[in-house]
Order: structure tokens, then sequence, then C-alpha cells
């Protein structure tokens, strides 16, 4: 089997837009409501995956993995027009299809994504997640995200918590990317995630807000 990371194209917008509603349905049952899962689109957000991925150039990177000629996950990334807690850019979205989860094509995507934000002059990294959203949760503390804030926000009339962490510096989450399945990097905290919210963390990147049509992208 050989997965490769790379730069997505327009030919790319539908099987991202299937690996996306794929892993919203598999991840985000009974953290989100139903409707809005079962009621997603793939001709819609394959139009905006177009439009996301023809723009001009700009400073937003978007990756996929492909296994042989069919993606099975992709990840994307900007640069904030406002720092969020000191930090310049946001990872967006890191999506691997649940048939080839846990065999290190997440940190490889992240990896991409991070190098190519540092590529556009980023020095650090926020993502936000569901809070329930353990699998995630996990994935970015292994990488050593420090945990910046969990709070409360609606979504769809659900109301939800988010947890966002930070990657302050942006070569040491490359280098945890590059070891974290060997093992080999240095030691992380002892945890991150408070007692008592071990559950919910559910991405905020994912709320939109840099989609003027509130669609969700990510
Ligand atoms: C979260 C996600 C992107 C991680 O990608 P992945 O390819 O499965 O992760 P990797 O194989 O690179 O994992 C690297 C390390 O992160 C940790 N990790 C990843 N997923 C984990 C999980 N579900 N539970 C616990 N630890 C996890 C592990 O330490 C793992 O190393 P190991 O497998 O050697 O133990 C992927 O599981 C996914 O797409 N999940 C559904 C969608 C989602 O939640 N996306 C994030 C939205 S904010």
């Amino acid at each position: 089997m050989t997965i490769a990371i790379r730069r997505a194209s327009t030919h790319d917008a539908q099987a991202i837009a299937r690996v996306r509603i794929d892993c919203w349905r598999t991840t985000y049952r009974g953290m989100i409501p139903d409707a809005y899962l079962d009621a997603m689109d793939v001709d819609a957000s394959t139009a905006l995956w177009n439009r996301v991925l023809s723009a001009s150039p700009n400073t937003t990177s978007v990756f996929v993995a492909d296994d042989d000629g069919v993606v099975v996950g992709f990840g994307a990334g900007n640069m904030l027009e406002e720092p969020r807690y000191a930090l310049d850019a946001e990872l967006s979205a890191v999506y691997v299809r649940r048939d080839r989860q846990r065999i290190g094509i997440g940190r490889r995507l992240v990896d991409a994504v991070a190098s190519a934000q540092r590529d556009h002059g980023a020095h650090g990294l926020i993502v936000w997640v569901i809070a329930a959203n353990k699998g995630a949760r996990a994935f970015y503390e292994e990488l050593r995200g420090a945990l910046l804030v969990e709070q409360p926000f609606e979504w769809d009339g659900m109301p939800l918590v988010e947890a966002g962490y930070g990657f302050p510096d942006i070569d040491a989450l490359i280098r945890a990317c590059e070891t974290c399945a060997s093992g080999d990097g240095p030691p992380r905290p002892a945890s991150s995630t408070p007692k008592g919210s071990g559950e919910a963390a559910m991405p905020r990147a994912w709320g939109g807000s840099n989609n003027p049509d509130g669609e969700m992208v990510h």
C-alpha cells in the first residue's frame, strides 16, 4: 500500500467532499444533530471545495492522502487575518477515512499543512475541536498541542463545547509529526485535558467563520 501526501487540486474536490462527509457521519453522530449529518450533500460540498481549490494563489493550503489514486484523507490550513491566542495560522481541517485511521496519515497531513503554512510565514497554529471528539483530542495531544480554552457554543440549536489547541512553535509541531509514531519525541505534558471535560471536543474551525456562506468547509 502506497499512500502519498500531495497538494490537492480542483480534481480532488469531490473526493475531499466525500471524505469529509464520511468522517462527519462516522465521528460526529451523537455530537451534532442527526438532521444535519443526514442532509450533508456531496454536490454542495464539492462546489465549495472547488471554490477553495480554484481560488487565486493565497495562503490556504490543502493536502490529500492519496492511496493508489483514492483520496482517503485531507488536511487544510490558512493564515489568520487576526492572530488568536498569539497564533497566526489555523489548522482548519484534518480528516482521515475511518478505515485508514491510526496508520500515521493524520500526522503526515498535519506535517504537510504546517510546513506549507510555515512557508507562508506562520509561527504557530491553532485548531478547534468539538470537546466530545476524544479521538481528535488525543491526536492533538499526542502532537503536544496545548489546550488553550474550552467554551460552550450553540450550533443548530444544540449546545456544544469546543476546545482550542495551540501549537505556538510550528517547528516543534512539524518535528512532533515526524517523530510521534516512533515514540521518540520529547515527553508530553502530563495532561492538557482538564478533568471533567474529557468528553466532548469538536472543531471550531468547522464552525467556519472564514466561510462567507456559513457552510462548514472544514
Ligand atoms: C483525528 C485523525 C485526523 C487522526 O488521524 P490518524 O491518521 O488516525 O492519526 P495517526 O495515525 O497519525 O495518529 C498519530 C497518533 O495520534 C494518536 N491518536 C490518533 N487518533 C487517536 C485516537 N482515536 N485515540 C487515541 N489516540 C489517537 C495516537 O498516539 C497515534 O499514534 P499511534 O496510532 O501510534 O498510537 C483521524 O482519526 C480522523 O480523521 N478522525 C475523524 C475526524 C476528526 O475527528 N478530525 C479532526 C477534526 S478537529
